[in-house]
């Protein structure tokens, strides 16, 4: 058989299963089990491209890892969402600016980690959000961006974007905070919010994150969505070990720790508190 760009592939549920037990433990993402379709319609390009005939030898291409795991990140791409946009869900932004940044004016110092930051619209809109609260201030500000895939995480920290990227940001955020690029399709973060933000690729599923200072509030939006109770769980409760008393967590409009054994206190909607009298 002769692979060209049309070739069709059909997969076994034994091939399914693998797939789904390997991005499972990898990455933590429960695919159900009616996503067989969307799996293989993802994929098809992919083992096109690389000239396979099978899922198994993909299957097989992926965990040898023969670049690294660069092809885990691909095919977690490929199947996962890494939507994103410059101040997503904007009351969080709100919050951070009218309530924690206030609570933190004595020290003038905050520690932040946007833990699925994706292609980076959410650390520089928290940077954005920072400066302005700041206003002529000087603070100590820090921002923890991480992901789990290679290739957002490269788009993050070099913080190019194309102009339709950026078109929903008001014009004064957009010239204060962005150079325009030669040719005008791009614009490049400026320094006084890139400088505030650290890049790493962390993987949520690892119990230890390498993080030695306590933060005061962690983003983690849109991708609790993708695991079970289970994982969910045990994600939440590392975060709250990584808190400072009274340390805040956010996660996305379509998520909620309700279900969740957790002894994070609601405080807003998608927003959650880690209280100072907590022993835990
Ligand atoms: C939909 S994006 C969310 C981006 C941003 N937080 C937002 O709300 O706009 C989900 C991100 O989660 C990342 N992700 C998936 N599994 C992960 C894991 N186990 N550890 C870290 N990041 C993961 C994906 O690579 C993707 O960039």
């Amino acid at each position: 058989m002769s692979v060209t760009n049309t070739t069709h592939y059909s997969i076994s549920d034994q091939e399914f299963s693998q797939f789904r037990e390997l991005l499972y433990t990898e990455s933590g993402i429960n695919l159900s089990e009616h996503k067989k379709t969307l799996l293989v319609s993802r994929l098809t390009k992919r083992l096109r491209k690389l000239e396979l005939k099978s899922f198994s030898e993909y299957y097989n291409y992926v965990v040898n890892g023969v670049n690294g795991g660069e092809e885990f990140v691909r095919m977690l791409d490929l199947l996962s969402t890494n939507k994103t946009d410059f101040f997503r869900e904007p009351k969080h932004f709100d919050f951070l600016a009218d309530h924690i940044m206030p609570e933190l004016s004595s020290t003038k110092k905050i520690r932040i980690w946007s833990s699925a930051c994706s292609s980076g619209e959410e650390p520089y809109s928290i940077a954005i959000t920072l400066c302005e609260a700041m206003g002529s201030e000087k603070w100590d500000c820090k921002i923890l961006a991480s992901d789990l895939s290679t290739r957002v995480l490269a788009h993050a920290a070099n913080g190019i974007y194309d102009k339709a990227r950026v078109a929903g940001l008001d014009a004064t955020r957009l010239h204060r905070y962005f150079l325009k690029g030669k040719k005008g399709d791009k614009v490049k973060a400026k320094k006084e919010i890139s400088e505030m933000i650290i890049f790493k690729r962390i993987n949520l599923m690892n119990d230890d994150y390498p993080i030695k200072t306590p933060l005061d509030l962690i983003f983690c939006r849109n991708v609790m969505i993708y695991f079970d109770k289970q994982t969910q769980e045990r994600l939440v409760n590392n975060f709250y070990r990584y808190l400072k008393p009274n340390g805040y967590l956010f996660i996305g409009h379509s998520e909620s720790l309700q279900w969740l054994e957790t002894p994070f206190i609601p405080i807003a909607p998608t927003i959650y508190q880690k209280k100072e009298d907590d022993v835990h």
